[in-house]
């Protein structure tokens, strides 16, 4: 039996990221992302302008994604785009977008979760990578979420535990502007972290739900701690730079790998995927790998592109849900909240 050739159009506008797919059933044939430099100089996300850059990008990210794909948008099977969560503005442009176009094609709309997206991204076709099979353990963290969720089919989540503040990338990224250093700051730490000393200086691990998280007892603590020291010493932080950023580092993932430890005592089961932007430290992906070895857990992390925002992982869900039918209706709205 031959299948049918599926194309989706995908978009994602949740956050400070403008994005356009198309994939070809499981395999993406074009991924465009517009990250808005705008929020650079602000220190974090401006959720006006990035309402405002969605509007200017959408359009000229949506043609680049089809001429890229070689894909006219007649042969377009669906739209996926992200509902939710994120910030209502900026989910407003896609969400408008998908309908008007869906409409004017007389194709099906596909709404999508951006939290279940960054799961099912592991199950892009990538021939490099091996996909996590039922049911796994996924974790995802970036600079707007840290979920712990049990993935028990496409479309089983559970959320087992969650940050009760700041996501942990706002950790490194908050971290880093105490100590000079420009937004966002995790990549910065990560890379000043590689040439310092995990455990010169010691910062507390919060003491929360055993698959929660908190991360603005670190941020003050570091505060406090910074200020101390720099009361002494008025060039501490460019000293000890280094050592800082590894002992914060440190402390971030010592975090990370203590709730995973409780996910799978809790659940026993051992497979990880991992999705969101904060995958890319190259300390989490080291302990992680470790503990591969050890033979506590497998971990996926599926490609760079796929793990931060991108509306790659929107079209896999758009795939997956489009061979179930799960179709939405002209009067969906955007969910700045949506959990599943
Ligand atoms: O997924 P993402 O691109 O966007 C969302 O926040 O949704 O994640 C961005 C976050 C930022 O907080 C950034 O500082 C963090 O990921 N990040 C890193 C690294 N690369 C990106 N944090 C630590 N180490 C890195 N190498
Ligand atoms: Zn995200």
């Amino acid at each position: 039996m031959q299948t049918k050739t599926i194309y989706i159009l995908a978009i994602e506008s949740s956050c400070d990221d403008t994005s356009a797919a198309v994939l070809c059933n499981d395999e993406v044939l074009s991924n465009v992302v517009a990250t808005q430099k705008i929020h650079k100089e602000y220190g974090g996300v401006v959720p006006e302008l990035a309402s405002r850059a969605h509007q200017q990008n959408i359009v000229p990210v949506v043609h680049q994604a089809l001429a890229k794909a070689n894909i006219d948008k007649k042969q377009l099977s669906a739209i996926a785009f992200t509902r939710g969560p994120g910030l209502m503005g900026s989910l407003l442009v896609g969400t408008s977008f998908a309908k008007s176009l869906a409409l004017g094609l007389n194709i099906p709309l596909i709404e999508v979760n951006h939290m279940q997206a960054h799961l099912l991204a592991h199950f892009i076709a990538d021939k490099d990578n091996t996909k996590p099979t039922f049911p796994f353990i996924g974790l995802t963290i970036s600079g707007g979420h840290t979920q712990i969720v049990l993935v028990k089919d496409y479309f089983k989540m559970e959320v087992l535990g969650q940050t009760l503040d700041d996501a942990v990338g706002e950790a490194f990224d908050k971290s880093a502007k105490l100590l000079g250093l420009p937004y966002p700051g995790g990549p910065l730490i990560d890379k000043h972290a590689a040439e310092g000393n995990p455990k010169k200086y010691e910062f507390p691990i919060p003491k929360v739900g055993e698959l929660d998280f908190s991360f603005s007892g670190l941020k003050t603590s570091i505060l406090y701690f910074i200020k101390k020291e720099v009361e002494k010493d008025p060039n501490f932080i460019s000293n000890n730079l280094e050592d800082i950023c590894a002992s914060i580092q440190y402390t971030i993932i010592k975090i990370l790998v203590l709730k995973l430890k409780n996910a799978v005592k809790k659940t026993g089961i051992k497979q990880i995927a991992i999705g969101g932007g904060v995958s890319a430290n190259s300390g989490i992906r080291k302990v992680l790998k470790d503990k591969e070895k050890t033979n506590q857990w497998i971990t996926y992390i599926p490609k760079f592109e796929y793990c931060t925002d991108n509306a790659a992982m929107i079209g896999i869900v758009g795939y997956l849900k489009y061979q179930e039918a799960l179709f939405s209706k002209q009067d969906i709205t955007a969910k700045a909240r949506y959990t599943f």
